[in-house]
């Protein structure tokens, strides 16, 4: 059965063009609740743990610094299929290639600085959930 959490951050371009607002607003509009919030920031070290999958990727040491460059938004987001209905909202990786009305499309400026995360799995929404938010902060 598929899990009903993902876990998201508004990545550090996107609070810089001053997104925050609108992503927040098009995440609540597509039907997700919002189970925990918080404005923070990765060291480079977080952001290295966070992306650990992808150490052995030719743009790990970009991702890092990028994720680790400014303030960030982390949310966990409750909905029935969760996971695969987020990754449908935010759009393909490349916004070149996200479709019409995603959040990629409207507020990515690249591959690398592309607005927003999704989890890619059941599993790891779980992992990322855990990485950022304690129970206690969880409502
Ligand atoms: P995310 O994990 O952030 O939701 O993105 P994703 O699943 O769509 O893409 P993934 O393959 O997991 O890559 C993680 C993030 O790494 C950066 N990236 N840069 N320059 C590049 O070729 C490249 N490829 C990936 C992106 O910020 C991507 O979201
Ligand atoms: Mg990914």
């Amino acid at each position: 059965m598929a899990n009903n959490i993902t876990f998201t951050m508004i990545k550090p371009d996107a609070v810089k063009n001053n997104h925050i607002g609108e992503i927040l607003a098009m995440i609540n509009k597509a039907g997700f609740r919002i189970n925990a919030l918080k404005y923070t920031k990765l060291s480079i070290t977080d952001a290295e743990r966070f992306y650990e999958v992808h150490k052995e990727r030719p743009f790990f040491g970009e991702l890092v610094e990028f994720m680790s460059s400014g303030p960030i938004v982390a949310a966990i987001l409750e909905k029935n299929n969760a996971v695969d209905d987020f990754r449908k909202l935010i759009g393909a990786t490349n916004p070149k290639d996200a479709a019409e009305g995603t959040i990629r499309k409207l507020y990515a400026t690249s591959m690398g600085e592309n607005a927003v995360h999704g989890s890619d799995s059941d599993e790891n929404a779980i992992i990322e959930a855990d990485f950022h938010f304690s129970k206690t902060e969880r409502f």
